[in-house]
């Protein structure tokens, strides 16, 4: 992890595809609360360490890619649940090597106990940690994380 030039401090949280649907889909694998609510436990989370937070879901690819890429050199720390794309992207792998600061990845569910195209990241080799399995609790933990590291 390389410091950034003089980045805002705020802490980008980013979220793949379907999770645009968290609250109705697959609820016992997933929970009930929507990814509005997840919004607002990071966005307390943020600011209880002095952090702002910016969100952005898409179910597109490059929309993230183009995401991680605004925010190299501007944000502090990256967030990111990127849903099934963590499990192959190797273009947003690419883009999160890009970004000078901190990254954490986060997973509502534990992917490592689920079916076996889930038990690989190609985000993990370019995060700074790993937080997943502790459904919406993730949220905040990975926030507090991603301050911690970046300084806040
Ligand atoms: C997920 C786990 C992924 O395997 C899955 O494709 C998702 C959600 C999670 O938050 O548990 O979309 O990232």
């Amino acid at each position: 992890m390389n410091q950034t030039s003089n980045p805002a401090p705020v802490i980008l949280l980013l979220s793949g595809p379907n999770l645009q649907l968290l609250g109705r889909r697959e609820p016992e694998v997933y929970g009930t609360d929507t990814l509005e609510d997840h919004v607002r436990t990071a966005t307390a989370a943020a600011a209880a360490a002095g952090f702002g937070l910016e969100h952005t879901q898409s179910n597109h690819e490059g929309d993230l890619v183009d995401a991680v890429g605004g925010a190299v050199g501007r944000v502090a720390a990256i967030v990111i649940n990127a849903g099934a794309l963590s499990h192959y992207s190797r273009a947003l792998q690419d883009a999160l090597a890009a970004f000078d600061g901190p990254i954490v990845e986060l997973h509502l569910s534990n992917p490592y106990t689920r079916d076996a195209w889930r038990q690989s990241s190609v985000v993990a080799p370019v995060a700074d940690g790993l937080i997943c399995g502790f459904g919406g609790l993730g949220y905040r933990l990975a926030v507090e994380a991603a301050a911690e590291l970046a300084g806040g």
